[in-house]
C-alpha cells in the first residue's frame, strides 16, 4: 500500500544510526544489555507498552504474552523493547481509575515520544487501560497496534455461570435482603473470577476492547479471544509481526482512523449493548484524532443498531460464549449493511473485507437482527433543565416502568452521605422516589467515579424492590444495571443544575422523548443558583490537582483541554 520506509528514515535512526558521540553513548548502552548491531541496526524499534502490575488480576498473563510479542517482533526483523507503564487496575485502585487514565495517556505519548521508538504494540483491557494508551498513542503519531488482555473464563457457583460485577450485584442484594448466607456468599467469592483476563460480562473492558477492534486498531477477532485461550498468545505473536510491516508501511493512525470508523465503533458499540462509559472515552480518543464527536451521535446511531449480542448484563452468556459464537467477526457480519466496510484497519485491509467470511456460529449468543434482545435505543442521551449539555442512561437495563416516570428527589449531597442514608431502615423512601447524587462528577468526584448504580435503599431491598430511579453526575460500571441515569452535565460540582436540586422536587424521565426536567420554576432556580456555593477543591497537591484544574465535562470526553488534538509537540532534541 504505502511506499515502504528506508532504514535511514526510522525515528530510531536519529538515536542509533548517527556517527556522533551521542549515538556512541546510545549504542554503547544497548551493547551494556548484552545487544550487538545486528539486533538494532536497520530495524524498527518497537515499544510493548505493557500494563502488567502485580496488582492487575485482569493483566496477569501480560508478564509472559509480552514475550509473545517480542517474538513476534524478531520473527518480522523488528527490535521490541518493553516499556511498563501504570496499570490502572480497577479493583484496587482508588477513588477510580477514571482519575487515572489521562496520566496513562499522557505516560503513553512521553513514552513513546522521549525514546527512540518507531512502532508501538499497546497492552491493555483491564477498563481504562484500553482508551489512556490509545489515546497517548493517538497523539503521539507514530504506527501502532492494540493487544487486548481478553475476557477471563466464566465464573461458576454449584453449578451456575457468574459473571463479573453484575453477579456480585445481584447476590450482594439477597444478602442484604437475608436471602442467602455468609456462606454461600464466600463461595461465590472464590468461583466469580476463576483465571486472569478482564471482566467477563460486556462492562468497560470488554466494551472497549471491542471498540478498539472495531475502531481498526487490533486484528480482527482480537478482542473476544479469552484470555486462558491459546489463540490469545498466538495473537500476539502475530500483533508483533504485524507491527513491524506498519513501521516499514508508515501506517500511522491518522491513516487508519477517520469519522466512518468511529460510526463503526459506536454501532458495534450499540450492537453489543456496551457501557456507557465508552461513551466519554470514545469522543475522548475521537478528538485527540482530530475527529469532532459528539453525545448526540451516540443517540442518532443508537437508534439504526439494535443490541444483538446476547450478552450480560443486557443478555444472558458471557464473553467466552461471544468467542466460540464468531467473535465480533461474527457479530459484526451480522450488522454489515450498517458498517462501513470501507474503514481500514491496522492488518492493511479494510473491516469489510476484514470480515468477508466471518460467520456466526451460536446463534443463541449473537443473535440475527430479528431476534435482537432491544430493537433500539440502547443508549439514550437526555436533555432538559437538569442536564442542558445531555446525560446517559441505558434504557434495556432499566424496569421498563421507569423509561417514563416522575417522582419526588431524595437528595443525597455525596457519596458517605448517600452511603448513611440508604441503609437506614427509618428512611422516607417509596419505590417511585428519585435518588439524585450530586458532587460524583469529573472535578466533583474527582474522576467521575462508578457510583452511578445508587444502592436500592435496605428497606426497600427487603420489601422486593431491585429497581428504581437514579441519578447522578457520576458514571456507572459497565457491568450494572438499573434505570440510572448517569453523566449529568454539567456536573454539579461546578453549579450544573443536578446542585440545585433539593429533597422533594419533582423530578420526571421520558426516555422516548429523550427529555429529563426539573419541576421547579426558572425563578426559583435562579434564586438558588445565587445562593450556591461551591465546595473547595478536593485534592491540594500532586495529579489530583492537575486533574481537578484541567478536566474537561463527560460530554467532552473528560480530557484535559491542553491534551486535545490541535498542539504538537516538537520531536526531543537530542543533545
Ligand atoms: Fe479489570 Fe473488570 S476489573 S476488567
Amino acid at each position: 500500500m504505502n511506499t515502504r520506509k528506508s532504514p535511514e528514515s526510522l525515528r530510531s535512526h536519529r538515536w542509533l544510526g548517527v556517527e556522533d558521540l551521542r549515538s556512541f553513548g546510545h549504542r554503547s548502552r544497548l551493547r551494556q544489555m548484552g545487544y550487538d548491531a545486528d539486533d538494532w541496526k536497520g530495524k524498527p524499534v518497537i515499544a510493548i507498552l505493557n500494563t502488567w502490575s502485580d496488582i492487575n488480576a485482569c493483566h496477569a498473563h501480560f508478564k509472559a504474552r509480552a514475550e509473545d510479542v517480542k517474538r513476534g517482533i524478531l520473527q518480522a526483523g523488528g527490535f521490541p523493547v518493553e516499556i511498563p507503564c501504570m496499570s490502572l487496575s480497577e479493583p484496587f485502585q482508588k477513588p477510580s481509575t477514571m482519575l487515572y487514565r489521562n496520566l496513562l495517556a499522557m505516560e503513553a505519548e512521553e513514552n513513546l515520544r522521549s525514546y527512540p521508538i518507531d512502532g508501538a504494540v499497546l497492552m491493555g483491557g483491564c477498563d481504562k487501560t484500553t482508551p489512556g494508551l490509545v489515546m497517548g498513542a493517538i497523539s503521539m503519531g507514530l504506527p501502532f497496534i492494540y493487544i487486548p488482555a481478553g475476557p477471563m473464563l466464566r465464573g461458576n457457583w454449584r453449578g451456575e455461570q457468574l459473571g463479573s460485577g453484575s453477579d456480585a450485584w445481584k447476590y450482594w442484594d439477597e444478602k442484604r435482603a437475608g436471602n442467602i448466607s455468609d456462606a454461600d456468599w464466600a463461595e461465590i467469592e472464590g468461583g466469580i473470577a476463576r483465571s486472569f483476563g478482564t471482566c467477563m460480562v460486556m462492562g468497560t473492558a470488554a466494551t472497549m476492547m471491542i471498540i478498539a477492534e472495531a475502531l481498526g486498531l487490533s486484528l480482527p477477532g482480537a478482542s473476544t479471544i479469552p484470555a486462558a485461550d491459546a489463540s490469545h498468545p498466538r495473537m500476539c505473536a502475530a500483533s508483533g509481526r504485524r507491527i513491524v510491516d506498519m513501521v516499514w508501511e508508515d501506517m500511522t493512525p491518522d491513516k487508519v482512523l477517520s469519522p466512518a470508523s468511529f460510526d463503526n465503533a459506536i454501532k458495534v458499540h450499540m450492537a453489543v449493548g456496551g457501557s456507557t462509559n465508552a461513551i466519554i472515552h470514545v469522543i475522548a480518543m475521537a478528538r485527540r484524532a482530530g475527529i469532532a464527536l459528539s453525545i448526540e451521535r451516540f443517540d442518532q446511531l443508537s437508534r439504526e443498531v439494535p443490541v444483538i449480542a446476547n450478552i450480560r448484563p443486557s443478555g444472558k452468556y458471557l464473553m467466552e460464549d461471544m468467542f466460540y459464537a464468531g467473535g465480533l467477526p461474527g457479530l459484526m457480519s451480522e450488522i454489515k449493511g450498517k458498517l462501513d466496510g470501507g474503514a481500514m484497519t491496522v492488518n492493511g485491509r479494510s473491516l469489510g473485507d476484514n470480515i468477508a467470511t466471518a460467520k456466526v456460529w451460536l446463534k443463541e449468543v449473537i443473535l440475527p437482527v430479528d431476534k435482537a434482545i432491544y430493537a433500539e435505543g440502547a443508549t439514550a442521551i437526555l436533555k432538559g433543565n437538569l442536564a442542558p449539555r445531555g446525560c446517559v442512561m441505558k434504557p434495556a437495563a432499566a424496569e421498563p416502568r421507569l423509561r417514563q416516570h416522575r417522582g419526588k428527589a431524595i437528595v443525597f449531597r455525596d457519596y458517605d452521605e448517600m452511603a448513611r442514608e440508604v441503609e437506614r431502615e427509618d428512611l422516607d423512601v417509596t419505590p417511585d422516589h428519585v435518588l439524585v447524587l450530586q458532587n460524583a462528577g469529573p472535578k466533583g468526584g474527582p474522576g467521575m467515579p462508578e457510583w452511578g448504580m445508587l444502592p436500592i435503599p435496605r428497606k426497600l431491598v427487603k420489601a422486593g424492590v431491585r429497581d428504581m430511579l437514579r441519578i447522578s453526575d457520576a458514571r456507572m460500571s459497565g457491568t450494572s444495571y438499573g434505570a440510572c441515569i448517569l453523566h449529568v452535565t454539567p456536573e454539579s460540582f461546578v453549579g450544573g443544575p443536578l446542585a440545585l436540586v433539593k429533597t422533594g422536587d419533582e423530578i420526571e424521565v421520558d426516555v422516548k422523548g429523550r427529555r429529563i426536567h426539573l419541576g421547579v420554576s426558572d425563578e426559583e432556580l435562579a434564586k438558588r443558583r445565587s445562593q450556591w456555593q461551591p465546595l473547595p477543591p478536593r485534592y491540594e497537591r500532586g495529579f489530583g490537582r492537575m486533574y481537578q484544574e484541567h478536566v474537561g465535562q463527560a460530554d467532552d470526553g473528560c480530557d484535559f483541554e491542553f491534551l486535545e488534538a490541535g498542539s504538537t509537540v516538537p520531536e526531543p532534541e537530542i543533545h
